[in-house]
């Protein structure tokens, strides 16, 4: 063969938990959308989860000033000292419960605690517990590491919090991790202070181990946030999963934390030295600015996110086919939309296409998301009451 010949590229052979991996909508669906736009479409954008507000002045300033100062090194695997121990500081506050900087791991974002506690604790054929409709890397997950993925379906008519008598009955010796998610994405859902005590004795003295996904836990619209580390007994077996994310409108700056038991936050380090080397040295300065800083912005976001989300509650009741119970916390919406007598994802598809508004089918978050669509809040009143008026008369046309 001559040296010029143009060799076929040879195939791909990727390993076979590949094709265990799931994906997050969220993001094709945006990518599609844009796609449109650069067709000239105009799109709503309410598909993609995350605050519109830009990241507060003093926490922007704080990550200048570190990068002037000389943050651009490597640190500590586990996060910076003064980090975790403000993150210590601030869930030991707002759990009730006392925690120290050795069982807080930073990370990059919120998922990594997903990915890193999985990792560590469950083992292929292991059963993991995981809300449906839930946020889509759970499952994801769970399949990725050849562990078996039980759904515990989250209804409309317990204001999509999980039914305990259901959970207990899922629960066998196989069972390794429970994945609890309050305020929920996509449902909006509010755990009770009754259901976490529930969930705790539906899972008694049992060697299983809590995910408990808290990331939403400051956008909240009415109540106080409970966590299950809180119940006697529960601290040792429960990963906090929370971030900057959300709380702070800083998506793109991927920085987030787990709280949990020292000899567990030593081995996660341990992943982390593996995989990323550390959260990055100016972001983790700034989030020390975060958390000790002023969180009067942080308020006015939850006040911002609860009037939209009572704008479009209220204006999508008003479309036929549509109906929405009132989420009580994070900034999604979960309209039943079974009367439109359309499957979600082709509602959702057709949305998008024809109506010029993005929203993910309900399936993107399980095969219990059937009949549902969500719409992210976290966009102005203006755009949001503009989603509602083309809905209504895309409705108006095909229904
Ligand atoms: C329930 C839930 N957990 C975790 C995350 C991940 O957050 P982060 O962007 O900080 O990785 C999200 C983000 O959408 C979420 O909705």
């Amino acid at each position: 063969m001559s040296a010029l010949t143009v060799s076929e590229p040879t195939q791909l052979h990727l390993a076979k938990r590949m094709s265990r991996l799931g994906t997050e909508t969220a993001f094709e669906v945006l990518v599609r959308a844009r796609a449109l736009e650069r067709e000239g479409k105009n799109i709503v954008h309410l598909e993609i989860g995350e605050p519109d507000f830009d990241t507060p002045k003093n926490i922007v300033e704080a990550a200048v000033d570190a990068l002037y100062l000389g943050y651009t090194h490597y640190g500590p695997s586990a996060g910076l000292p003064d980090l975790r121990e403000a993150i210590a500081d601030d869930v030991s506050k707002s759990r009730g419960v006392k925690f120290t900087s050795d069982e807080v791991v930073v990370v990059p974002g919120g998922k990594p605690i997903i990915f890193f506690t999985m990792l560590a604790l469950v083992e292929e054929g292991d059963e993991v517990i995981y809300p449906n409709p839930g946020f889509p890397i759970y499952e994801s997950m769970i399949n990725f590491l050849g562990a078996k993925a039980v759904p515990i379906a989250l209804r409309e008519e317990r204001d999509f919090r999980l039914d305990v008598n259901e959970l207990a009955s899922l629960i066998n010796d196989r069972t390794k991790l429970i994945i609890i998610n309050s305020p929920q994405n996509p449902t909006g859902g509010v755990l009770t202070k009754n259901d976490i005590y529930d969930i705790a004795a539906a899972i008694g003295d049992r060697d299983i181990m809590v995910l408990s996904d808290e990331i939403y836990c400051r956008l909240l619209f009415e109540g106080e946030p409970f966590s299950i580390c809180a119940v006697n007994g529960m601290k040792e077996r429960t990963i906090i999963l929370d971030g900057f994310s959300k709380t702070y409108a800083m998506t793109g700056w991927r920085m987030g934390y787990g709280v949990m038991r020292a000899d567990l936050a030593a081995h996660i380090a341990r992943l982390m030295t593996n995989s990323n080397s550390c959260t990055a040295s100016f972001t983790q300065v700034a989030g020390i600015e975060a958390i000790r800083g002023d969180q009067s912005e942080t308020e006015r976001m939850r006040l911002e996110f609860q009037k939209r989300r009572n704008v479009f509650v209220n204006g999508i009741n008003q479309i036929k086919g549509f109906s929405c119970r009132l989420p009580k916390g994070a900034f999604y919406t979960f309209p039943n939309i079974t009367q439109t007598g359309w499957p979600s994802k082709k509602l959702a598809d057709a949305l998008l296409d024809e109506a010029g508004v993005a929203g993910l089918s309900g399936t993107a978050f399980g095969a219990f998301g059937e009949g549902y669509m969500r719409f992210s809040v976290a966009n102005s009143v203006e755009n949001l009451q503009n989603a509602l008026d083309r809905i209504d008369q895309w409705t108006k046309k095909n229904l």
